[in-house]
């Protein structure tokens, strides 16, 4: 039996996408769970891109105990170099370069010639293995690349020390069949190709990453290039949550096997959903609020008999238990953290207690607590960072006769308090935030997204915000979690605030350690 790797780029191809960045705390965080799902490599970010992006990748290579930590290079002196220093102390480093093979992009994008791009993806691998044992190549826009270029480029980086060639399906063109006859080419027509790891990484544009990369496995294969609930540019890259049950159910079917714990998967995907506020469909295979759902009476009372006549792989299997004990004002620390677990959280003592102190209020007001007020309470606590300012109150008063007024007092971290009242014609969230733009010297920023959740519906429900906040390039979340709205909207907004301002000072802090 084959064994397929798994190479993780949630935090690159992934938080390179729209509302799904995450700053460096969020980042670490993901990255330990990625280990301990057991990822064969986390591609951890694109170290030359920016000091945020180099600071994240240089950290993860820190922490990171199992798993290959890569950093993504374009075929570039610079690139390279700058990718090692923030991989070099990682257990299993690998530098990713990439150059794109197909016309269009070498000529609309590169405006450079095949002739040139054979010597800079040769001359880039040589330099790079200098640096690092583990190179891995891709030929960016693979499967539009002309075929007997594309082997030309692939043997020729392989003679110059990759140890993995990539080919992508960039831009999720490909069907199934033909991305498997594709593969196969490679498989027989490159020289030396049998002395590498051949990866695929396929996009989602046609619904088709999943398959695709699975059709490439069937055909030669061994390491397939995915993110946590599918995420990533555009329509998103092949979910790896898809890929991996595909060949855990059928492992007869594929002969292959792999060295993830699939029990880690329900966690991974709810810790990524906490971390970016991006949510799956209900109806997402594996990791979806219904995947493992039957609703209909007939397939009740078909999976009570026997579960395999509506069940192909177990709850259990992706880590989901079915905790049936309700929690309310009576249940205890141990009760709330045994929860806790069953939904996918790991916490800390310290977390446990202030979870809990939260949990207590909300179960002095609700007779009984759901689990996805319990999952609203744990998701705000998994990206909390240092404070640079915290909500000591907020008045607002609202009418529809009267112009709407806030007044918020905010704490900073010299320990001076500080107030602003403001009015709105637009309520008193769009009041409250303008003083807090005031307190926090607001300029430099603006809100990007704004997303209001009843978290169990009903008007008494708690309300999960999410505040997305742009400052240049970079988009960085807060989340808010309270029985008021108004209240969960000036946390969220605080906390975003408090994550650009970590992240920032991350950045700034990678930067001076590089010059
Ligand atoms: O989609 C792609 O081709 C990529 C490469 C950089 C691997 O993300
Ligand atoms: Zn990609």
């Amino acid at each position: 039996m084959k064994n397929i790797l798994i190479f993780d780029t949630t935090l690159r191809d992934g938080e390179q996408s729209p509302g799904c960045s995450m700053n460096l705390h969020e980042k670490l965080k993901m990255a330990a769970q990625l280990d301990a799902l057991g990822v064969d490599v986390i591609e951890a970010g694109f170290a030359i891109s920016s000091p945020g992006d180099f600071a994240a990748v240089k950290a993860i290579a820190g922490v990171v105990k199992n798993a290959g930590v890569a950093s993504l290079s374009r075929a570039l002196k610079k690139d390279i170099d700058a990718a090692w220093a923030a991989i070099k102390d990682a257990k299993k480093p690998r530098i990713h370069i990439f150059l794109a093979t197909s016309d269009l992009h070498i000529e609309y994008k590169l405006k450079s010639t095949r002739e040139k791009v054979l010597a800079q993806a040769k001359d880039a691998v040589a330099y790079a293995r200098t640096l690092c044992g583990d190179v891995e190549f891709s030929a960016e826009d693979s499967f539009r690349s002309d075929r007997p270029f594309l082997y030309e480029v692939l043997a020729a980086v392989i003679a110059a020390g990759a140890a993995t060639v990539n080919t992508p399906d960039t831009v999720g063109y490909a069907l199934p069949q033909e991305f498997g006859e594709f593969v196969a080419g490679i498989q027989k027509n490159v020289r030396g190709i049998e002395r590498v790891v051949h990866s695929v990484h396929c996009h989602n544009d046609l619904g088709l990453a999943v398959a695709n990369s699975l059709a490439a496995v069937q055909n030669g294969a061994a390491q397939v290039e995915c993110t946590v609930n599918g995420i990533g540019e555009r329509a998103g890259n092949a979910s790896l949550e898809e890929i991996v049950m595909a060949l855990h159910t059928r492992k007869g079917y594929f002969d292959a096997g792999f060295s993830l714990d699939t029990t880690q998967i329900f966690k991974t995907s709810k810790l990524l959903t906490a971390l970016t506020g991006v949510r799956v469909q209900p109806h997402k295979a594996i990791v979806g609020e219904n995947a493992f759902a039957h609703e209909a009476g007939i397939h009740q009372h078909g999976v009570l008999q026997k579960r395999e006549t509506y069940e192909i792989m177990t709850p259990e299997s992706i880590g989901l238990t079915k905790n049936k004990m309700v929690l309310g004002k009576h249940s205890g620390k141990h009760a709330l953290k045994d929860r806790l677990t069953d939904l996918g959280f790991s916490v800390t003592d310290e977390e446990l207690g202030d979870i809990f102190e939260k949990f207590k209020v909300l179960a002095d007001r609700q007779k009984n607590v759901s689990d996805r007020d319990i999952e609203a309470l744990a998701q705000k606590k998994a990206v909390s960072v240092p404070e640079s300012f915290k909500l000591v109150r907020f008045v607002t008063n609202v009418g529809n006769t009267i112009t709407t007024t806030a007044a918020v007092t905010l704490l900073n971290e010299r320990g001076r308090e500080k107030e602003c009242v403001t009015s709105s014609p637009y309520g008193p969230i769009d009041a409250a935030y303008k003083a807090i733009n005031k307190l926090v010297g607001g300029d430099g920023f603006e809100l990007d997204d704004f997303l209001i959740d009843a978290v169990t519906g009903g008007t008494d429900a708690q309300a999960k915000v999410t505040a997305k906040i742009r400052s240049g390039e970079r988009v960085y979340n807060g989340h808010g979690v309270s029985l008021d709205i108004v209240d969960a909207a000036i946390r969220a907004y605080i906390s975003a605030i408090n994550n650009m301002i970590y992240d920032k000072e991350a950045a700034r802090g990678a930067k001076n350690e590089k010059s």
